[in-house]
Parts: C-alpha cells; sequence; structure tokens
C-alpha cells in the first residue's frame, strides 16, 4: 500500500490527474470496503481540503452516514431528501454551486456553502453516495464531476 499522497499539481485537473492512479493504488491493496472509503475521505481531503467529504451509504431503504472526514454530520438521510437524496433517487450527480438555492438541501454544518453529490452504481442500483461540502460558493465544477466519476470506480463496492 502507498503509505502517502503525492501531489506536485497546483491547479485542480492536475492534482485530479495525479490522484486518481495514486488512490487506486492505495485502494487495491485492501479488500474492506469501509477501510476503503475511510482512507478515500482522507486521501482527498488531504489533497484538496474541502470542509467535508464523506460516503451515505444505502442501508434498507436509507442513506446512512459511513466514513467521512470533517465535521460531524447527519446520520440518516431518506429517498429524495435533500441534496444526497436527491442524487440517490435521480441517480444522477447533483453541482449545488450555492446551496441557499436548492430547494431542500439538509444542512448538517451551517458553514457549508456549496456541495456536489456523486452517486454511486452497481448493477445500476446506487450503493451509496459521495458527499462534498465546501465552505466557499462555487467551489465545484464539471472538473470535478469528471474527476470524481473516475475517482470512486477506484472503490470496489
Ligand atoms: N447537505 C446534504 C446533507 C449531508 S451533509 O452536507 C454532510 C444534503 O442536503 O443532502
Amino acid at each position: 500500500m502507498a503509505e502517502q499522497i503525492i501531489i506536485l499539481a497546483k491547479d485542480k485537473e492536475s492534482k485530479y490527474k495525479e490522484l486518481v492512479p495514486q488512490m487506486k493504488l492505495l485502494l487495491s491493496g485492501e479488500s474492506d470496503l469501509t477501510a476503503n472509503l475511510a482512507n478515500f475521505t482522507a486521501a482527498y481531503k488531504e489533497v484538496f481540503n474541502h470542509l467535508w467529504v464523506g460516503f451515505y451509504i444505502v442501508k434498507n431503504n436509507e442513506l446512512v452516514l459511513g466514513p467521512f472526514q470533517g465535521p460531524i454530520a447527519c446520520t440518516r438521510i431518506q429517498l429524495g431528501r435533500g441534496v444526497c437524496g436527491t442524487a440517490w433517487k435521480l441517480k444522477k450527480t447533483m453541482l449545488v454551486r450555492d446551496v441557499n438555492t436548492f430547494e431542500g438541501h439538509i444542512t448538517c454544518s451551517a458553514l457549508s456553502k456549496s456541495e456536489i453529490v456523486i452517486p454511486v452504481l452497481k448493477n445500476n442500483e446506487v450503493v451509496a453516495v459521495l458527499d462534498i461540502d465546501s465552505e466557499y460558493l462555487n467551489a465545484f465544477d464539471e472538473t470535478d464531476e469528471k474527476y470524481l466519476s473516475e475517482l470512486i470506480k477506484s472503490i470496489n463496492f
């Protein structure tokens, strides 16, 4: 297992390009899902240092809080509720540039101003969502969407 993530790039896209192969290497040596989700969030937080990064996992028809880095968070989210529940319901990435404009946004931290949620699909069913929050408006864009979709492929759900 790689013991550290080394990113030399300064711009976002180049950071992602350096992170993708290192994340694959980091997760490839371990089969335990919790361990891999935990290291995924730690590696991502280390590189991008957003306010919150974590997984919600589908369990008994709810999203339940999984491994994360950042402030304490809501533990359960229903289908169709908030940004996470909407990403789950629509099976679609949600890019929210200003959380105040998203009706039904669930505020776990008052510091969060923008958010991206990527659904993780297995056999065309959502098994989890990856949620990333920023304390800055407009922190996420299509570059994040593209590379986060790539990064979650390193996880063997
Ligand atoms: N804001 C999310 C809830 C999860 S926290 O941001 C960690 C939502 O609206 O679903």
